[in-house]
C-alpha cells in the first residue's frame, strides 16, 4: 500500500485534471482539485471549491453528452463523455470527462472522482475528417452522375 503522501504527490503530478466531489442536495460539490485541473480550466482552487463543476459549461447546456452524464450520476454508474467546456478566460475546450462513483464499506455512495482530459485537438481533427469524407462522397456522386 502506498503512503498518503506519495499518493498526493502522484495526483499533484498528473497531467490530467483530477477532482473529488461530494453529493450535496442537487449538486456534487468539489472538495479537491489538482494543479492540472487549475491549469486546464484557469480557475484557482480557492475560487471554485464547494461548487458544482457545471460552471465549466458557462450556460452552454444543450449538449447530448450532458444528458448521459446526468443519467449516469443519477444511477450511481461510472461514465465517460466528451463535453464542451469553457475556461475562466472564456475560451472553449473539449473535455473528455470520466466520472467514477466511490462507495464506502457499507456500500453507501460517498464521493465521485472526476478525471478531465483536454481532447480539443482530437475533436477538431475528427470534425475535419468528417467534413472531408462528406466532400469526397459529394464529388464521387457528381462523377457518377451522367452529363
Ligand atoms: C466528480 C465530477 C466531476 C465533474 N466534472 C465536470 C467537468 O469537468 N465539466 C463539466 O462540464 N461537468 C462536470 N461534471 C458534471 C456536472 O457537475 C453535472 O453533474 C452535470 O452538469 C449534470 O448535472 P446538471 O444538469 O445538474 O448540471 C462533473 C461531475 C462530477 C460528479
Amino acid at each position: 500500500m502506498i503512503s498518503a503522501k506519495l499518493l498526493q504527490l502522484v495526483i499533484d503530478a498528473s497531467n490530467d485534471g483530477i477532482v473529488v466531489a461530494e453529493h450535496e442536495g442537487d449538486d456534487n460539490i468539489l472538495l479537491y482539485v489538482n494543479p492540472a485541473f487549475e491549469r486546464l480550466t484557469g480557475y484557482p482552487a480557492v475560487d471554485i471549491l464547494y461548487q458544482d463543476c457545471r460552471f465549466l459549461q458557462a450556460g452552454d447546456r444543450d449538449q447530448e453528452s450532458l444528458d448521459r452524464v446526468r443519467q449516469a450520476i443519477a444511477d450511481g454508474r461510472p461514465c465517460r463523455q466528451v463535453l464542451r467546456n469553457y475556461r475562466k478566460d472564456g475560451s472553449v475546450f473539449w473535455n473528455e470527462l470520466s466520472i467514477t462513483p466511490v462507495y464506502n464499506d457499507a456500500d453507501k455512495l460517498t464521493y465521485y472522482i472526476g478525471i478531465q482530459k483536454d481532447v480539443t485537438d482530437q475533436v477538431e481533427v475528427q470534425r475535419e475528417v468528417t467534413e472531408l469524407r462528406a466532400r469526397v462522397a459529394e464529388l464521387e456522386a457528381q462523377l457518377k452522375t451522367p452529363v
